[in-house]
């Protein structure tokens, strides 16, 4: 099940647009994008946001849904535009961002996130690590990953597409590790700020 974006009592208005008010997630599938996001997002007291939950919403179906009736060029183009979207709405709101496998290796996303400046952070693992995580997240909870294929494929498709994730801000092993020594790592590299300290020193009102 994907997390959706929280609401309440923690979302902060920020006196203005700053690319450090938000870091995306990416890398492969299996690479802990969620998970790790939610947990950065607790951390820092920050908004979470799946864009592949976005995307559902926008579209009104599930992302296998939109494999099966429009193709991948079909969810590619309700990706772009999801990702647009967030980006628009990014003035109001610090928060971590999980892409799609697929959103990052796709140029004119690329392009358009580095435009706004914002961190980007690839998240790596050995290729049989995500291999066996999203095997294993298959058989325990049935989730559809159009794109999966057979072992091979998911090799294949990981080596041509690893030199684009590389090119992200920075570069975090998840692999055999905790989600929270993950976050932890993410938010020292980057010197984030947990909304708290940035209410204290008058960023955020
Ligand atoms: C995709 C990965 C999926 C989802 C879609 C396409 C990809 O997200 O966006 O099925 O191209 O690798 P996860 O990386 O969260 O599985």
């Amino acid at each position: 099940m994907r997390a959706q974006a929280s609401k309440g009592p923690r979302r902060r208005r920020l006196r203005s647009f700053n690319p450090g008010n938000a870091v995306f997630l990416v890398g492969f599938m299996g690479a802990g994008k969620s998970s790790v996001g939610r947990a950065l997002g607790q951390l820092l007291s920050w908004d979470f946001e799946d864009l592949d939950d976005r995307i559902e919403r926008r579209e009104g179906r599930s992302v296998a849904e939109i494999f099966r009736e429009a193709g991948e060029l079909g969810f590619r183009r309700a990706e772009h535009g999801a990702l647009r979207q967030v980006l628009e709405d990014l003035p109001s709101t610090a928060r971590v961002i999980a892409l799609g496998g697929g959103a990052f290796v796709q140029e004119k996303n690329a392009m358009l996130l580095k435009s706004s400046g914002v961190a980007t952070v690839f998240l790596d693992a050995p290729v049989d690590e995500l291999w066996k995580r999203c095997s294993r997240q298959a058989n325990d909870t049935g989730a559809e990953r159009p794109l999966l294929g057979s072992r091979e494929q998911f090799k294949k498709l990981y080596e041509t597409r690893r030199k684009t994730y590389k090119k992200a801000s920075i570069m975090i092993q998840t692999g055999n590790r905790a989600v929270d020594a993950i976050a932890a790592e993410i938010i020292e590299t980057l010197e984030l700020k947990k909304i708290e300290l940035r209410v204290q020193e008058g960023e955020v009102e």
